[in-house]
């Protein structure tokens, strides 16, 4: 792997706008560099630095994107709350010598007129695609824009949205868009939590609380090891969460690994998902089994 165009740790080259970045990119391919691109919606954290150590393992030049993308937000929720803490990022894609950071205006992204979804079926129809009507044609609309504005080799996504990743894997094999998608494992805190950009909104009690998703998670897939009564041990999960102080609980179940149907047979490959609300925050988790 050749060393970064940003070898000094100093800011990584701003793009502000699609020809902006078609520039940076260009310049790039004139030198033989690959390009990797990490797709987030800012407020970075570990759980991102662990995507762009991933990717700049792989690339030659990595580019962050930051951008908080409205068409996945549903009405009640926080897209007018989600931080934006935009020079706190820059800094630390600086501090991990990321070479440039794609930061667009939604105006630039989603200009009047625009009227395109995409929108990807069946992986979508279960867990956050069932639960949050809208948000995976969102997702999958900005994914396909980015891809094809940055026409990177790689792009990398984590697996605590593990149904993100696979609905994103989905649209580029049904579109052939030339780009190899990576994946990283979940980072937590060291009590469990799996680290999220909206775990800062959770209240010092709530926070105490949180980790209980993924330590019911890791028993209840324990149990699975014998017991392959998935839809017992799924209600035993749901009760667990209730008693530990979540209010509610969107899903708590075993699915298969690739296709996201329920799972039925202990020798098919499969991952425990839950999505639950505490303080009236959604997290969401998984582990493999
Ligand atoms: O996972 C995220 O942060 C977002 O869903 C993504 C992939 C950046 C699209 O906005």
């Amino acid at each position: 792997m050749s060393t970064s165009a940003n070898g000094t740790g100093t800011a990584p080259l701003l793009a502000r706008s699609v020809r902006d970045l078609r520039e940076i990119i260009a310049q790039w391919r004139k030198d033989g560099a690959s390009v990797g691109l990490v797709p987030t919606m800012g407020a970075l954290h570990q759980g991102h630095m662990a995507l762009v150590r991933v990717m700049q393992e792989k690339v030659d030049r990595t580019i962050v994107s930051i951008f908080v993308n409205p068409k996945q937000f549903g009405v009640d929720e926080d897209l007018d709350d989600y931080p934006r803490p935009l020079e706190d990022d820059l800094a630390q894609l600086a501090s991990v010598k990321v070479d440039a950071a794609f930061v667009p205006e939604a105006e630039m992204i989603y200009p009047a007129g625009f009227s395109t979804i995409v929108s990807v079926s069946g992986l979508t129809n279960f867990m956050c695609g069932k639960e949050r009507p809208g948000h995976f044609e969102g997702v999958a609309t900005i994914v396909t824009k980015l891809l094809l504005q940055a026409l990177p080799d790689a792009a990398i996504f984590g697996e605590k949205d593990y149904q993100q990743l696979l609905i994103i894997r989905q649209l580029v094999s049904d579109l052939d868009i030339p780009v190899e998608i990576y994946s990283a494992p979940i980072e937590r805190e060291s009590d469990g939590l799996a680290i999220s950009s909206r775990n800062r909104y959770l209240s010092a009690s709530d926070r105490r609380l949180a980790p209980a998703l993924y330590a019911t998670l890791q028993s209840i897939a324990k149990d699975a090891v014998e017991n392959f009564n998935y839809r017992s041990l799924e209600s035993r999960g749901i009760e667990a969460l209730l008693e530990a102080g979540f209010e509610d609980v969107d899903y708590f179940e075993f699915r298969d690994a690739e296709t996201l149907e329920l799972a039925l047979r202990s020798d098919q490959a499969k991952r425990l998902f839950a999505a639950a609300f505490i303080g009236g925050k959604r997290l969401i988790d998984n582990v493999a089994l």
